[in-house]
């Protein structure tokens, strides 16, 4: 058997995200401070996956590069494979195949964090000897999902793309292991409704082909960080999960850090109480403010006399004279402030699809 690659997949338009992918992949976009993409590699690798074809669109596919160059930090090579326009998951696969090859390989969506490794559901290819194996989750609204029905043994039986009466409760997650039977599967399909080459119809095709596609069902969690309330929610579980007590930054004597608090190097904390699971990046200034649990804050930030809780602050942003903030995502380079001349009056400058709530 040839070594397994990864195919992460990082094309795509990420409507559902502006304005924060106006001028950023949403891959790319922090997660207790460190781009969803970072997750993505970092678990391909602890699998032992060191050749990554990644998948990228015109529009973004620079800033990816750049993020993640060649591979070396991890000690694995990395590829750029470019997809011209954003035709579905197989289309992805199609545009591939020169890079895949006959290799057997594990496609993630660059979008998706899961709260466990994928070693066992890689293994689980070879030790069923089938052709494909889904990573399937429980959720309780089914039909915004492609869903999947299973037999007793966990074999699939049938695929439906976001069903009005689900079969199952089980979600499709975005990460799958395919041998090289899914190209042709991939050249019998044509395109949806919606125009998109869909993934969940070619692994169908394998189904009715009798060829052997296993499920396998993670407990642990799932997110798909599309939407802001998915990435508030995806923010507060992984800094719950993963975020461990390191103080790099300064604090003077005034303040006070108490629980799992992250301090990147050359942050200040002065007057203050800061209350994890919290992470806060390089060069950030905290003055005479309260930050709550669940908050990550990125780098060159200045907050002064505010309070939050449960926001996502990326980088070069100013907060100040702000009572309360909370469920709140400030993009970059952006300027919150109180309006002290006038009492009632809001004085916005609000960029394109942006949400305000008063
Ligand atoms: P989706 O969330 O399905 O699509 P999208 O990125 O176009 O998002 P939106 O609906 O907000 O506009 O994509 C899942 C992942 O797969 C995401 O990381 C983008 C990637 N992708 C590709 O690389 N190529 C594609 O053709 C598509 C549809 C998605």
């Amino acid at each position: 058997m040839k070594a397994i690659k990864g195919l992460v997949l990082s094309g795509g338009a990420g409507t559902r995200l502006r304005p924060l992918t106006y001028t950023a992949a949403k891959q790319l976009v922090p997660v207790a401070n460190k781009p969803i993409l970072y997750y993505v590699i970092e678990n391909l690798v602890s699998a032992g996956i060191d050749d990554i074809g990644v998948i990228i669109s015109p529009e973004t596919g620079d800033d990816i590069k750049n993020t993640l160059g060649s591979g070396s930090e991890w000690g694995v090579k990395i590829q750029y494979i470019l997809q011209d326009k954003p035709l579905g998951l197989a289309h992805a696969v199609k545009v591939s195949r020169g890079y895949l090859e006959d290799s057997p390989f594990v496609m993630y969506l660059g979008d998706n964090l899961i709260g466990c490794g994928i070693k066992e559901f890689i293994n689980k290819l070879h030790e069923t000897s089938s052709n494909a194996v889904i990573l399937l989750k429980p959720v309780p609204n089914p039909s915004s999902f492609g869903v999947a029905q299973i037999d007793d043994g966990g074999k699939i039986v049938r695929l439906m793309e976001k069903p009005e009466n689900p079969p199952s409760n089980l979600a499709l997650v975005g990460v799958y292991v395919f041998d090289p039977s899914i190209h042709e599967a991939i050249d019998s399909i044509k395109p949806s409704a919606r125009g998109e080459l869909e993934i969940t119809d070619a692994i169908q095709r394998l189904v009715d082909d009798k060829k052997k596609v296993y499920s396998h069902t993670i407990k642990e969690w799932w997110l798909d960080t599309g939407k802001k309330d998915d990435l508030l929610a995806a923010n507060s579980v992984v800094l719950d999960d993963l975020i461990e007590r390191r103080l790099n930054g300064e604090i003077d004597e005034d303040s006070t850090v108490s629980g799992r608090v992250q301090l990147d190097k050359g942050a200040r904390v002065i007057d203050s109480v800061i209350r994890g699971p919290v992470t806060i990046g390089r060069d950030t200034v905290i003055k005479n403010s309260f930050i709550g649990p669940f908050t990550s804050i990125g780098s060159n930030v200045s907050i002064e006399r505010a309070a939050m809780e449960n926001c996502v602050i990326l980088d070069n942003v100013t907060v100040s004279h702000i009572e309360r903030l909370e469920d709140s995502i400030i993009g970059k380079n952006a300027r919150v402030h109180k309006n002290h001349r006038r009492h009632n009056a809001l004085r916005l400058m609000i960029g394109d699809d942006s949400d305000v709530e008063l």
